[in-house]
């Protein structure tokens, strides 16, 4: 059997998507900049997937540019309104941290489960603040108070951003409602194509571009137009919206079960929050093991996961996200991460849930932790 559990690191596209997707690579390739017909079909496509996301998240179709995915949006964000200083947190994709480190930057801590601290975000504020939060995060889950953190922001007369990468298409997402001015989406953690992603800016924020040329997006993100990716991101969007009850009800059922059987071995830690995580988030720490060499297990029984230690260079480090919580390296490094997604299913979980297990016992039986 194959279990396909790291839908946080990409998702496959759903069939429905590569449908709509498919003529744009074959009778409808027009550049969408072009003015024959060719062109305007293509131009339309574009602009219908634009109406879609901006749907999707309550936005207007002028506030929404296309990017090539989470990381360049995220990058566009920061650069585009940087202005001397940028608040963020321990916990941030490297997308936002390793920009971050080239500028003038205030890092704030988190708690055990991964919440920003609120009063350390509210003073870190100086009047060339920017901050910039993510909404969910990709390794435990842990979805962020968004709301009171973009009311603190605007208290301050700063601009608020957020990566919305994990939550969109899991945690409904009204931008007018939140009163975020700025947030990035990508279009392959909710079974649209890889290497298309999105930028919402309030209407009304000037942002200076990261790429300039012909003048695309609104003179914000010059371009060609990756019309086959873009036209299956606005579906995938307006896919993740109409199924999103239907699609959390299974992944809340599916990720609770997992969590309790696996909180049934000795020795095991649920990391993130029990209910404030996202609904296709199981994390879990088993001391006395390596998380890779629990990976590596899994797989030759057919099962995909991941674990929170970054494999970097030359030697392992335990995940950042998981020290910022306040994880011992020892159980960081003995953790596994598994994000189910909408084509899992509930024999493939029970099969999951007989392997880990076994697989635990004997990773412990030759462990020279124990
Ligand atoms: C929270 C978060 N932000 C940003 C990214 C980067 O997105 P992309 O892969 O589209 O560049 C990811 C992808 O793993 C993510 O999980």
């Amino acid at each position: 059997m194959k279990v396909y559990l790291d839908n946080g690191a990409t998702t496959p596209v759903d069939p429905r998507v590569l449908r709509e997707m498919l003529p744009y690579f074959t009778s409808k390739f027009g550049n969408a900049s072009s003015i024959h017909q060719f062109g305007q079909e293509s131009k339309e496509a574009l602009e219908k997937a634009r109406k879609q996301i901006a749907r999707a998240i309550n936005a207007s179709p002028n506030e929404i540019i296309f990017t090539s995915g989470g990381t360049e949006s995220d990058n566009l964000a920061i650069h585009g309104v940087y202005k001397g200083h940028i608040i963020t947190s321990s916990i941030e994709h490297p997308a936002i941290l390793n920009y971050c480190k080239h500028l003038n930057h205030t890092i704030i801590p988190v708690d055990n489960y991964g919440f920003v601290n609120f009063d350390k975000f509210e003073k870190a504020f100086t009047p060339e603040s920017m901050a910039s939060i993510m909404f969910a995060n990709n390794e435990v889950g842990t979805i962020e108070p968004i709301k009171r953190l973009a009311e603190i922001t605007k208290s301050k007369d700063a601009l608020f951003h957020t990566d919305a990468v994990q939550a969109f298409g899991k945690v409904p997402i009204d931008v007018k409602k939140l009163g975020i001015d700025l947030m990035t989406l990508s279009s392959h953690k909710i079974y649209g194509p890889k290497g298309v992603g999105a930028l919402y800016v309030k209407e009304g924020i000037d942002i200076k571009p990261l790429l300039r040329g012909g003048g695309h997006e609104f003179s914000k993100r010059s371009g060609t137009e990756n019309v086959p990716g873009i036209v299956g991101f606005g579906k995938a969007a307006e896919l993740a919206v109409k199924d999103m009850k239907k699609d959390n009800d299974k992944l809340t059922k599916l990720r609770d079960k997992m969590i309790k059987s696996l909180l049934e071995i000795p020795n095991s830690k649920l990391n993130g929050h029990p209910r404030e995580r996202l609904s296709n988030n199981v994390n879990v720490s088993f001391s006395f093991i390596e998380g890779e060499a629990l990976v590596l297990n899994l797989d030759m029984k057919g099962i995909a996961a991941s674990t929170g230690s970054a494999c970097s260079s030359s030697k392992l480090e335990p995940s950042h996200v998981l020290l910022a919580l306040g994880i011992h390296p020892a159980e960081a490094h003995g953790s596994l991460r598994m994000t189910l997604g909408r084509f899992n299913t509930n024999k493939e979980i029970d099969y999951v849930l007989k392997q880990i297990p076994e697989a635990v016992l004997k990773l412990r039986r030759i462990s020279p932790f124990r």
